[in-house]
């Protein structure tokens, strides 16, 4: 198992945002986190890449156990995790180039290396025209691929995307989904969190629902817009 939660609860102060939440993901998954807003999807994937610890219950991610962590382990995990978000969050003065070269060079690969993978990327995600652009400069769906693109450099196994289409218009929503599917089908795992689950087409994912806090069986999900 890549993912793995068992009984997990996260209080924000007393509250529980979420609670009793068990599941697991395989290595090579498609997951779909869909639930209103406030239901406990951001904190979910928060507990993923280990932002953040859980208050009952464990997590496990790739080997390392939540209740286990050394101050060491949270770089060598998230070096396995790729993550995007609604606002892209890229480095506003800094190139496409350098905003995806940026977490090799940090990881201190060589210059030719990162420029042969991140070309390769640009190409991949049809950016190369754009390196030289700063972000100010794109689309928002350009951004979103950018952001994928600085996600995916280091070849992490698993892709965190937090309402990866929040700000894009339906046709864009759609290219991005596409991009996901094939990173998915290129083996690695995609954990998505989404108010609106029927921008992924049924089939192609597994989809969990959350209502306030608790993951509840697909049945109790009344459909469309959640
Ligand atoms: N850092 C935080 N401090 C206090 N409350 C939080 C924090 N993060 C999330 N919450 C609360 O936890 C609940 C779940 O939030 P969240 O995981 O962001 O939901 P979602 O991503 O599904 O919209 C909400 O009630 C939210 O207000
Ligand atoms: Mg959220």
């Amino acid at each position: 198992m890549l993912v793995e939660f068992t009984s997990v609860g996260r209080n924000y102060g007393d509250w529980p945002a979420i609670d009793e939440v068990s599941f697991g993901v395989e290595p090579g998954e498609f997951v779909v986190i869909s639930g209103p807003s406030g239901a406990g999807k951001t904190t979910i994937l928060r507990l993923v890449w280990m932002g953040d610890l859980p208050s009952r219950g464990r997590v496990e991610v790739a080997g390392f156990g939540s209740d286990r962590m050394r101050p060491l382990d949270y770089a060598l995990l998230r070096r396995k995790i790729g993550i995007v978000f609604q606002d892209f969050r890229l480095l506003p003065d800094r190139t496409v180039f350098d905003n995806v070269a940026l977490p090799l060079q940090v990881s201190g690969a060589s210059p030719a290396s990162v420029r042969k993978r991140v070309f390769a990327l640009l190409a991949e995600m049809g950016l190369s025209h754009r390196r030289a652009a700063l972000p100010h400069e794109l689309s928002g769906g350009e951004q979103q691929r950018v952001a994928v693109a600085r996600a995916m450099v280091a070849h992490p196994v698993l892709l965190l995307a937090d309402e990866p289409t929040g700000n894009l218009d339906p046709e864009v929503s759609r290219h991005v989904i596409d991009l996901l599917l094939d990173i998915n089908r290129g083996g690695t795992a995609v954990m998505m969190a989404t108010h609106d689950p029927r921008r992924v087409p049924p089939g192609r994912a597994r989809f969990l629902f959350l209502r306030q806090g608790r993951l509840i069986s697909p049945g109790d999900w009344r459909g469309g817009e959640v």
